[in-house]
């Protein structure tokens, strides 16, 4: 399954949902960034939107695979998918993450206009409500959005595609670490504490049991919200 995860906005979570929601419940899938402003941020593979040619032949060789756009790239990206007629078609599905802020909507609803334009059939694109604080009900708060798709149903919208806002994403940000592993780190950190010799010590370790805390809060989430997805329901 080939997923490429796109908003023409940047800080929607396009980066963390393809690291954390997509690519460690999609068999075997490579993570492909598309970024050129900071191309070593990261892990995975840099291309530059310009480099399209190079990143279809690629998609070829592999079976699965999550392709990051940056925000910097969408319009480039979008433009030759335009002009390699048929290529969004090496994908089976379009993740589009979304966030309250109002502008974050607007951009999300010209992203969609944008998919919609190159011939990306409605049931290839999921929309991710992303960042929803404690207790918030997607509707309400994405209203623009979703008034939006009532006029032009141009993607999949299910309320139970979404995410909270969660800190863990800002702890884990720079490191490798992913979600499962830390969630099942079965390290007894409260008696290393009680053992270790000092403070800075100690707060090391409290800082990794708080980090599993939300690891393990976090996955089932994750789980729901991909299961939600339906990705392995896209028409090939
Ligand atoms: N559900 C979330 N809860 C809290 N912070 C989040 C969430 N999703 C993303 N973030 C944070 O928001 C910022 C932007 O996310 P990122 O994935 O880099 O966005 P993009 O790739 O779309 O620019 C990052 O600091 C990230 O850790
Ligand atoms: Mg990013």
């Amino acid at each position: 399954m080939k997923i490429a995860v796109i908003n023409f906005s940047g800080n929607v979570g396009k980066t963390t949902l393809a690291r954390h929601l997509l690519v460690p419940r999609i068999d075997g899938a490579e993570l492909v960034v598309v970024e050129s402003l900071n191309a070593d941020e990261g892990q995975g593979q840099a291309l530059r939107g310009r480099q399209f040619g190079e990143l279809q032949e690629y998609l070829q060789t592999v079976h699965s695979a999550v392709v990051d756009i940056g925000a910097s790239n969408v319009e480039d990206l979008l433009g030759l998918m335009q002009r390699y007629r048929g290529s969004h078609e090496d994908f089976d599905g379009f993740v589009v993450p979304t966030v309250p802020a109002l502008k974050q909507q607007q951009d999300t609803i010209a992203t969609l206009v944008a998919l919609a334009r190159l011939g990306v059939p409605p049931s290839k694109v999921r929309l991710v409500f992303n960042m929803l604080e404690d207790g918030v009900d997607v509707q309400p708060t994405f209203f623009l959005v979703l008034a939006f798709l009532q006029q032009q149903p141009v993607a999949i919208a299910n309320p139970a595609c979404r995410l909270g806002a969660n800190e863990i994403y800002a702890r884990i940000r720079c490191s490798e670490a992913d979600l499962a592993t830390l969630a099942r780190d079965d390290t007894n950190y409260k008696s290393l504490i009680v053992q270790a010799p000092d403070t800075a010590t100690k707060l090391d370790l409290a800082h990794k049991l708080a980090t599993r805390r939300l690891a393990c809060g976090v996955v089932p989430e994750l789980d729901a919200c991909f299961a939600a997805l339906a990705l392995e329901a896209v028409p090939a």
